[in-house]
């Protein structure tokens, strides 16, 4: 097993990988990203994340150097190289290399970067017993329904939340709404029902986030997508948090508040049950 990078056609191990100094990624944070994990060794949701990345790249007016069923045959090699028994694969794209300024050539090509590592593993007495959360004031753009490299914020908050012994931070705006986590989706139950912020400019779609309310369609589980404020998912039953990397981790804690009976409750684990097993 040997740690993988790929980059712009080979494959290499990843302590030998470097980037250009003029890569735009590196420069400006111009460029888009995904997260990708397997399940019983199997990518899970692959498509759904290669779409993502296609809209992104669209977003941003980036040209993909290769196409997504061709970065999706080089996941499969990157994955048999480095070979893992559970992969996450992390694939970014940056606008290209080339001198620093601001504004770029029409000649310029994006570079494709992918990483191929074992997927994470996460102390099983968060899930058992609940993570926490602090709220933080939301100081991102108004675009973050594009997978971005420039993450700044997140970087900051989520090590703010860290130092203060938080596991994740929940960015709320300024009046009051909450949004998602530095890298999670959030979901309130209040009811038996499951609340989740929309998927609009201030949030990523996240891909787990789309999977569990498909999910809680077909398992007849009421749910709604629309602004909830700090103070209902205060009051709210249940918390949890969605992501590819955790899939799902419930929340007992904000701030110095207890959720609910500040353990992870029943809906938590029936949503956690709608995942194939690992
Ligand atoms: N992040 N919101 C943000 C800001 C995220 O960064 C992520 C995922 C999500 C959840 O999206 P998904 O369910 O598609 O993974 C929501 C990845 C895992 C990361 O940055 O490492």
């Amino acid at each position: 097993m040997q740690e993988t990078a790929y980059f712009n056609n080979t494959f290499i191990p990843l302590a030998e990988a470097a980037v250009p100094i003029n890569d735009r990624g590196l420069l400006f944070a111009d460029g888009i990203y995904e997260v990708i994990v397997s399940r019983k060794g199997k990518l899970f949701l692959t498509d759904e994340h290669l779409s993502r990345l296609q809209r992104s790249a669209d977003a941003i007016s980036l040209e993909l150097p290769v196409s997504v069923a061709e970065i999706s045959q080089k996941i499969d090699t990157g994955i048999k190289k480095a070979g893992f028994s559970e992969s996450m694969v992390y694939i970014q794209v940056t606008r290209g290399t080339e001198s620093r300024r601001h504004n770029y050539s029409n000649e310029i090509r994006a570079n494709l970067i992918m990483t191929f590592r074992a997927r994470p593993e996460y102390a099983p007495e968060l899930f058992r017993q609940g993570a926490a959360l602090i709220s933080v004031p939301e100081i991102r753009w108004s675009r973050c329904d594009i997978k971005s490299t420039a993450l700044l914020p997140n970087v900051m908050m989520k090590q703010k939340a860290v130092d203060q012994g938080y596991q994740e931070a929940l960015f709320v705006s300024s009046d009051n709404i909450i949004r998602e986590c530095t890298a999670a989706n959030i979901f309130c139950v209040k009811n038996e029902t499951l609340i989740t912020p929309p998927a609009d400019q201030h949030i990523l779609n996240g891909i787990t986030r789309s999977f569990i309310l498909e999910q809680a369609n077909s398992h007849n589980l009421e749910h709604f997508e629309r602004d909830c404020s700090f103070t209902e998912l205060c009051q709210a039953d249940e918390v949890f948090i969605t992501s590819s990397t955790v899939d799902l981790m419930p929340i007992v804690k904000v701030d110095d508040i207890t959720i609910g009976s500040g353990r992870p409750g029943p809906i938590t684990q029936a949503v956690k049950n709608f995942f194939p097993t690992r």
